[in-house]
């Protein structure tokens, strides 16, 4: 934390924080090695905040406070670049790396060169410029010659440096903005629980971001920001491409480490074949490599064609697809109880790969490809994901369309679908296929911790059914687990221990144990301090259950929905007579959060013309707002959309005051 100089007049102060802001940014999201914590890093933001707040005309559009604007665009404006943005051309083999190896050497005349070997990273390019070091515009490539102004949205990406120290210079970045594995599998979960199609890869979730109409959109997806050009005036600035990189390391810009300045085409072979091999280790996808020759007097030499450089040339891998018949389409159950629909697939090699199964993810997903079983499908595999169904190729001679099961595959109980879900569940928390994956959940690090309790044991243990339920671990015997195959005394009575400590294990763990859909360590942590007993949340209705934080009305009708269960109300009962902890120390109520929506409390009805309810619900409660469910009395307003519902109605009888979406982005102002 800098230390407060009471000296200090409040620019210098604000100037100072900002400093030490940008440094950590850049520890955090370009090298990746923080220095503070989360905690300590919000705290410094927020005196800056404040600051900025009491002296709104010292704010400028590159302090750390202004990354997320706010106001949604109608659309975007067209640029021109500085200089085309062309595309590269593609080596699809080694043999057409070579080939265009030998043509650099043929148009070189025979001197010595070298190449620049980078990660042909799959996102989408885009230009990053500055004046005078400050970070003013971004625009994507569009058709190469004009892009679409983004700068509010480029804005958002941590990475991407709003001020550039020590130069006071105007210049312009090209790269590449990208999403990472992690974010985009957490941008479809997004999209899956509002009911929207997921997005078919990361470079498609990352255009998205980028081009979405409302910067807090682009900011909620995480992008990145790797540059691999430094430009001046549409030049590069360096006499080396090499040496432009390391310059815009300098400036603090994450480039991308895994690259090489290759003596000849053998080196670039080898490094080709090196990530090829280590491309699943990375976070993100990369479909290649790109060579460039690194001196910019020998680029200028080769020159361009009408779509690329000469002097440069993008080897693609293999592509990691393949067409097959699908053969059939399963239902799996996992430990929530979803039912996915996977493929059976006629097995297909795919980069060294058999593949036989892939994902269709959900009912949608099997519509929205129009896919039916006998189709020829292409199916990709990337990173270590389970294969997908990208497209059908062509419809079977006699296909045969899927339908989802109205019971469940395993067990016949009912299957429900919970509304704007697009999963269907079984009910049943006894269901055989999903025990398996329940008791182990039940028994993980972090929920009721039974260590030993891992799958061979799990397996042995349903398969034999001495384990029907979670409860059932609380009676078996040290008898019971020593009759197990590779189970000696010794191990069996650790278990048994281990199994009775787990009694222990406070609510917020047991309420996780439980596996109820949507209530994750965090929700458990959460219901447990606001309602004080498994009981109470048990038995809570809707509304009181969304009174608790974090609690919207997906979770609260999946709460609602377990317990209404008798197999889970029986689950519940065994429990307790096990003796789990079933209360647990309330948690005081937040005083109202600070901000200008304190102690409002908002009911959304309808479709908002721009805001996603989610996203409405999010901007809410960052203002210190509340949003909840139904209205009552204690509604402060109602959030009217395209088709409300009867909550339009009941605002109307009970008097309380309506607003429409730009009413609302009035007050969040
Ligand atoms: S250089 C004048 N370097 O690949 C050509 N491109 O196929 C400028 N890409 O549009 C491109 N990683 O979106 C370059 N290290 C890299 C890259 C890269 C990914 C993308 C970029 C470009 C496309 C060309």
């Amino acid at each position: 934390m800098p230390h407060s100089k009471s000296h200090e007049t409040p620019a210098q102060k604000i100037e100072r924080l900002r400093e030490t802001l940008r440094h950590h940014e850049h520890l955090y999201y370009v090298l990746d090695q923080p220095e503070i914590t989360d905690a300590e890093y919000d705290a410094m933001m927020q005196e800056l905040r404040k600051l900025e707040e009491a002296h709104p005309e010292l704010i400028t559009p590159d302090s750390p406070t202004q990354r997320v604007g706010g106001k949604p665009r109608e659309g975007f404006v067209k640029v021109a670049h500085s200089s085309p943005m062309l595309s590269l051309d593609n080596a699809l083999n080694e043999a057409e790396l070579r080939d265009f190896d030998r043509r650099v050497r043929e148009l070189l005349g025979g001197g010595h060169f070298r190449y620049v070997a980078e990660l042909k990273l799959d996102g989408l390019s885009m230009a990053a410029r500055y004046r005078d070091g400050v970070f003013v515009q971004a625009v994507t490539r569009g058709d190469g010659l004009v892009g679409e102004d983004v700068t509010e949205n480029a804005r958002t990406i941590r990475s991407l440096p709003l001020r550039v120290a020590g130069t006071e210079d105007t210049f312009e970045t090209r790269g590449e903005a990208l999403m990472n594995r992690k974010s985009f599998e957490k941008v479809n979960a997004e999209q899956e629980a509002q009911g929207k199609p997921r997005f078919a890869n990361p470079r498609n979730a990352a255009a998205g971001a980028l081009r979405a109409l409302e910067p807090w959109v682009t900011a909620s997806r995480k992008l990145d920001y790797q540059p691999y050009f430094l430009l001046k005036d549409g030049a590069a600035m360096e006499k080396s491409h090499w040496a432009s990189l390391e310059r815009l390391k300098e400036m603090g810009f994450k480039v991308n480490e895994n690259r090489k300045l290759c003596a000849d085409i053998e080196e670039g072979v080898a490094f080709c074949n090196e990530w090829e091999a280590k491309r699943d280790s990375l976070p993100y996808e990369i479909d290649g490599v790109v060579f460039k020759v690194d001196s910019v007097a020998q680029q200028e030499r080769l020159g361009w064609t009408a779509k690329a450089p000469r002097w440069a040339i993008a080897y693609k891998f293999p592509p990691r697809q393949a067409r097959t018949v699908v053969e059939d389409i399963r239902v799996q159950v996992g430990r929530t109880g979803a039912l996915t629909p996977v493929a059976v697939l006629r097995p297909v090699d795919i980069g060294g790969v058999t593949v036989s199964r892939a994902t269709l993810h959900n009912e949608d997903e099997v519509a929205r490809l129009g896919l039916e079983i006998g189709d020829t499908v292409l199916v990709e595999r990337s990173g270590d994901v389970i294969p997908k169904v990208v497209r059908v190729v062509h419809e079977g001679a006699q296909r045969r369309r899927f339908h989802m099961p109205a019971k469940c595959p395993e067990c016949g109980s009912e299957v429900v679908r919970e509304p704007g879900a697009v999963a269907w569940r079984c009910i049943n928390v006894d269901c055989p296929a999903r025990l398996k994956e329940s008791v182990l959940h039940f028994a993980s690090r972090g929920v009721m911790d039974i260590d030993g309790m891992g799958e061979v044991l799990v397996d042995q243990l349903v398969d034999r059914g001495l384990v029907k339920s979670v409860a059932d671990l609380y009676e078996l015997t040290v008898e019971d687990l020593a009759g197990l195959e590779r189970m000696a005394e010794k191990s069996a009575k650790k278990v048994h221990a281990n199994i009775q400590a787990s009694r222990k294990r406070p609510l917020p763990r047991v309420l996780n144990g439980l596996g109820i859909p949507m209530v994750g360590e965090r929700t458990a942590q959460i219901l447990a301090g606001t309602f004080g007993s498994l009981d109470e949340i048990a038995d809570a209705p809707l509304e009181t259950l969304q009174e608790a934080e974090e609690v919207g009305p997906k979770v609260a009708e999946a709460i609602r929905s377990f317990f209404d269960e008798p197999r889970n109300r029986k689950l519940v009962e065994r429990l307790r007579k096990a003796g789990l902890v079933f209360t647990h120390e309330k948690t005081p109520r937040k005083a109202a959060h600070a901000g200008p929506l304190a102690g409002k409390v908002f009911v959304l009805t309808g479709t908002l013309p721009n805001l996603a309810r989610e996203e409405a619900k999010e901007r809410i409660e960052a203002a210190g707002g509340k949003v909840t469910g139904s209205v009552s009395k204690k509604t402060s307003y109602v959030v009217v959309g395209d088709e409300p519902g009867s909550k339009l109605d009941k605002a109307r009888e009970l008097g309380i005051p309506t607003l429409n979406e730009e009413g609302l982005l009035d007050m969040l102002k």
